[in-house]
């Protein structure tokens, strides 16, 4: 057994628990964009916070343990460099594109009890945290095609682009007026 096989053991381990935390959000802001009351939201920002509490932690992990993968043993071939550009994306899919939205969103569930107010509500149903949670699924998904097939540069980016284009995709239709139980133009404000 090598430094490299416990490294690769490490990057696939934190990529495991990177996904769990992508999951979480899913679900969470899933769960929050069909729900009115105070009590079960609670219950699914504790989930976003128990997945913000390891999720950075993790997706650095993939990072480090990749950068160690690709300097020792590969010389930068496309699809690592394709694999690279897609953490980084994956990466401003979360915090920086969403993150004040989410934690402005939290601190207002918080301090609700029984039936939310409809511009809470609203603010749960932004489309942009449905899509950047949903895109990132799908994202992450080409990436560990990527990852495992090793294909040619042109081959790697389509599928990147096609995995985020799915999950985008996907979100916008499950994210259309209407769908999440709330009236459009409470959705709009
Ligand atoms: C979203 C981010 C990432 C995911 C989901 C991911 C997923 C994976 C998976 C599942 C494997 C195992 C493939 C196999 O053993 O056949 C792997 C291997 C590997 N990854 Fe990543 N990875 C990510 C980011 C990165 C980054 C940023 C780098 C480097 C800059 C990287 C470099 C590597 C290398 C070099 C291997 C080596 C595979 C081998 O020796 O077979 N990965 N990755």
């Amino acid at each position: 057994m090598t430094v490299y096989d416990i490294v690769l053991f490490v990057h696939i381990t934190s990529v495991i628990v990177m996904f769990a935390g992508v999951t979480a959000d899913w679900l969470a802001v899933g769960g929050l964009r069909s729900t009115r009351d105070a009590g079960a939201a609670h219950a699914w920002i504790r989930t976003l916070e128990i997945s913000a509490a390891f999720g950075p932690s993790a997706r650095f992990a993939v990072l480090g343990a990749g950068l160690y993968l690709a300097v020792d043993a590969w010389s930068w071939p496309g699809w690592i460099i394709v694999g690279l550009i897609s953490w980084v994306a994956f990466v401003i899919l979360g915090e920086p594109l969403t993150g004040r939205e989410l934690r402005e969103m939290a601190a207002g569930v918080r301090a609700e009890h029984g039936t939310l107010p409809p511009a809470l509500i609203a603010r749960m149903h932004l489309p942009r945290m449905w899509q950047a949670v949903v895109t990132r699924v799908g994202l992450g998904i080409g990436v560990v095609f990527v990852m495992a097939v090793k294909p040619p540069v042109a081959v790697a980016g389509m599928a990147v682009v096609l995995g985020a284009l799915a999950g985008y995709s996907a979100a916008r239709l499950t994210s259309r007026p209407g769908r999440a139980g709330i009236h459009p133009r409470a959705q709009a404000r």
